[in-house]
């Protein structure tokens, strides 16, 4: 690591990491360095690049961005928070390979399971280390990043030590950090929790309005408890979900709405019009994650000599639908449950 300032590069541009590369540049802790597509470029010079927070109120607009297109841009970087989907982790890698300084920290933002461990395949000179977004960000037009829910950082430190300078950024950017020791039991649950975008992606309506649906969370608890049986039989453990074991979590989901209410809003705070990355991926018409979510837990199934029917019909679901083209099915509750049977 270098023994001037920071430099923190983004590579993947898009909701998380213009979030989190736009909270680093506007503490001013670290120089800042984002890779990402020229459509973007072009909106953030026009419009500068806003956070817009979960209380609305609080804008940070920062005008003075570092934006690249060229992931060569990342070859002074100290440390690369990796940002794209996964599906896009393994050409990212080597494009990066070759380019990054042998001792740059690569830290990956993803969802899923195995991108870390891709990262390393190509990059193995490299430390890669795993993290967890536990909040939701969705992108608005004129490269406006709106937070929509609560939750923290967290990060691995079983390959290092705690508060490294850059963990120590992303608290200077007033990110909340938890640091963890291992980080897969974490990862499982982030996972199972995740089970729900494909719903929130086939319903095509707001993620709130779902988990007020007694029927919509009929069917999250429905592949909860598959993935959780999966797991037990295959003998992975998975973290409680902020202090509630995913046991509970599904009895809760099958509670009526009021009570879900008050637990819920209790536990998380949801902007009115947050959607899940996957929703807005299909409303994009790009490919989804869906393989390193739901996917995840068939694979498990079937390395263990089960099946996970219902996480199988779902990612068949969402593969229709991104194969189609036409954004999300907008499928009710009722037939969704029809569609999994
Ligand atoms: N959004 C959230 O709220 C959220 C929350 C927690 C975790 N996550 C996880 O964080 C990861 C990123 O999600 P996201 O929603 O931020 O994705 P996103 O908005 O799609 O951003 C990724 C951006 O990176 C670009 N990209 C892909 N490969 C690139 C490369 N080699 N060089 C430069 N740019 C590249 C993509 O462009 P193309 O589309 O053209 O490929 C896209 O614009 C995912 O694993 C997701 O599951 C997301």
């Amino acid at each position: 690591m270098s023994h001037g300032r920071l430099h923190i590069g983004v590579i993947g541009a898009g909701a998380v990491g213009c979030y989190v590369g736009g909270r680093l540049v506007a503490s001013g802790v670290a120089d800042v360095t984002l890779v990402g597509r020229q459509w973007l470029a072009d909106a953030i010079s026009a419009h500068g690049l806003t956070l817009r927070e979960l209380d609305h109120d609080d804008l940070v607009a920062a005008n003075d961005i570092r934006f690249a297109v060229d992931p060569q841009a990342g070859s002074t970087c100290d440390v690369v928070l990796c940002c794209v989907k996964s599906g896009a982790t393994a050409d990212t890698a080597a494009q990066l390979a070759g380019i990054l300084r042998p001792d740059a920290i690569v830290v990956s933002l993803q969802n899923g399971l195995r991108n870390a461990e891709t990262l390393r395949a190509h990059l193995p000179q490299n430390h890669v280390i795993d993290a967890i977004v536990d909040f939701n960000v969705i992108m608005r037009d004129h490269a406006v990043f709106q937070r929509t829910t609560s939750g923290p950082l967290t990060i691995e430190t079983r390959r290092e030590p705690k508060h490294q300078p850059w963990v120590n950024a992303l608290r200077a950017a007033e990110l909340e950090v938890v640091e963890v020791d291992a980080i897969e039991p974490e990862q499982w649950t982030k996972l199972l929790i995740n089970l729900n975008n494909a719903i929130n992606a086939l319903a095509g309506i707001p993620t709130r309005e779902m988990i007020l649906s007694r029927q919509y969370r009929k069917v999250i608890a429905m592949l909860l408890d598959e993935g959780l049986d999966v797991l037990e039989g295959a003998g992975v453990r998975a973290a409680k979900f902020r202090g509630v074991p995913l046991r509970v979590m599904s009895f809760i989901l099958k509670l009526p709405t009021p009570i879900v209410r008050l637990v819920i809003g209790a536990q998380l705070r949801m902007d009115p019009e947050a959607r899940t990355s996957m929703s807005q991926d299909l409303e994009r018409r790009r490919l989804t994650e869906v393989d390193f979510l739901n996917g995840e837990i068939v694979s498990l199934a079937e390395a263990s000599s089960r099946d996970a029917p219902l996480n199988r019909r779902i990612v068949e679901l969402v593969h229709e639908a991104e194969h189609a083209g036409a954004g999300s099915p907008q499928l009710d509750a009722e037939t969704l449950l029809e569609r999994i049977r």
